[in-house]
């Protein structure tokens, strides 16, 4: 046990009340921010006169030390302190003496936690980010080569009517599309420094907030900082993100999943996605996208688990904040993995074209347009409606599709009926007259990629403004 604030106290903590009170186990992760933060802080300290330069120096020496060894496996972050920041502080002390001892000079350990998870999860986002870019520049070249990849689009999972494989995963670029700008929202929001903002009160050192913040690459310091050591809206408003991200992975991986039953067949998973059976040996299982479907599951728990943890906090700092930490980081890991993991799925898999265009062919998805031919006709289109479905029931009855029957027996349903029937509810023009903005048909979906090519290019990705603090 080494604690920071052992001077008040009589007796040792109680083993297992230490354990239970510790945090090393899970914030040793945030070591590299922790020690980004001190670095800034200490470098303010010396600059505004709180601390001598050299006192700033040998602190920033030590620590950059610290972070070497402990990369480097030399040094091990162990359960002996209480979390990250008593561990850093402790080894910092025993390696440069005196100075260590004065880099907690105006910081408490409420505004030093704020910022290191601040950071983290800034960080977080730019690589969330970046993963969901390559998933969207993967999702646009399947686009760009299904344009006349015809298949269902469904309603109720019922057969609804056709559309192109470019349209449907067009509908899951737009998803993650507005997964990536919910990111940029919420990267501006939250990029603001919490440090300087002390227990909760401030402090009474000239410190420069300004100073160390721009060092951290915040646009800003935060404003008010009883706010600062107890917000926690940036990482709920982060893991409402990954839930939404998560939702998205799921319904497609739910798509796919049924897609590639023996029954569809739309698409065939490649082997280095897939597993088998142990004992079914003509088994090739989906359990990549079944995984990603169910850690949905999770990703939402840390949000209800940390909506929670803060609903009923008065202000300001209260130790149930740091249980923020182990499902917000849980739900960091899982998700960005399952957003990896679906990519390298989607890219290998292969798309069955001919069996999805057969599939567009059955199931009455040109019945819409039937009727829209009658209109054309001058059939109100409620009587047009009407003919249709008769026309499905004599389909069922005789198992034909609608252009399977005789002109004759069109006609006997309805008189309007010519020859240019067959063309007219034809799969590629059912495909091809769907024109208006956002729908399958060529020239809609042309603008609809130029547009998706467009985002990718004038959208940069996120990039963490801690990958220019260089500590090794
Ligand atoms: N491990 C703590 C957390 O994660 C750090 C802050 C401790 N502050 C305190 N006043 N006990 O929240």
């Amino acid at each position: 046990m080494a604690q920071l604030w052992g001077g008040r106290f009589t007796k040792a903590t109680d083993q297992k009340v230490y354990d239970f009170n510790a945090s090393i186990g899970f914030d040793k992760r945030m070591l590299f921010q922790d020690i980004c933060g001190s670095i800034a802080h200490a470098r303010m300290l010396g600059r505004q006169g709180i601390i001598s330069e050299t006192d700033a120096l040998s602190i920033e020496e030590g620590l950059k030390g610290i972070f070497r060894d402990v990369s480097e496996g030399k040094l091990k972050i162990t359960s002996k302190y209480e979390d990250v920041h008593s561990f850093c502080e402790a080894v910092l002390t025993e390696r440069v003496g005196e100075a260590g001892k004065r880099l907690h000079t105006g910081r408490s350990r409420n505004d030093q936690v704020a910022l290191d998870m601040r950071l983290y999860t800034r960080g977080v986002i730019c690589t969330c980010d970046e993963l969901l870019n390559e998933l969207l520049k993967s999702i646009l070249e399947i686009m760009k080569s299904n344009t006349d990849t015809f298949m269902p689009g469904f309603t109720h999972l019922q057969k609804a009517q056709p559309v192109t494989l470019a349209h449907h995963m067009g509908a899951y670029f737009e998803m993650f599309k507005r997964d990536r700008k919910r990111l940029r929202s919420i990267y501006e929001r939250m990029n603001e420094c919490p440090l300087g903002s002390g227990a909760l009160a401030g402090t009474t050192y000239p410190l420069d907030r300004d100073f160390v913040a721009e060092s951290l690459g915040f646009d800003r310091p935060t404003s008010n900082s009883m706010d600062s050591v107890s917000d926690r809206d940036y990482l709920i408003e982060f893991l409402d993100a990954l839930s939404i991200i998560m939702m998205h992975l799921s319904r497609s991986c739910e798509e796919i999943i049924t897609w590639n039953t023996n029954e569809y067949r739309f698409v065939e998973i490649d082997d280095t996605y897939s597993t088998g059976s142990s004992i079914m040996p003509q088994k090739k299982n989906p359990d990549i996208a079944e995984l990603v479907r169910g850690k949905a599951g999770r990703v939402y728990g840390s949000l209800m688990g940390l909506l929670t943890v803060m609903k009923g906090l008065p202000l300001a700092y209260n130790k149930d904040m740091q249980e923020d930490k182990e499902g917000a980081f849980d739900a960091m890991d899982t998700a960005l993995s399952c957003i990896d993991l679906y990519s390298g799925m989607l890219k290998s898999m292969t798309f069955n074209k001919d069996i999805m265009a057969r599939s567009a062919l059955g199931g009455f998805t040109n019945a819409t347009d039937a009727a829209d031919y009658m209109v054309v006709k001058g059939v109100p289109f409620r009587d047009a409606h009407s003919y249709v479905g008769r026309m499905v029931l004599y389909c069922i009855d005789k198992k034909l599709s609608i252009d399977e029957m005789s002109l004759e027996e069109l006609k006997k349903i309805c008189p309007v009926i010519e020859e240019d029937f067959y063309d007219a509810v034809s799969l590629k023009t059912c495909v091809d007259k769907r024109l208006t903005k956002g729908a399958p048909g060529p020239g809609a979906m042309k603008s609809e990629i130029e547009e998706s090519e467009k985002f990718i290019s004038e959208n940069a990705v996120l990039k963490d403004p801690l990958e220019a603090f260089i500590l090794m």
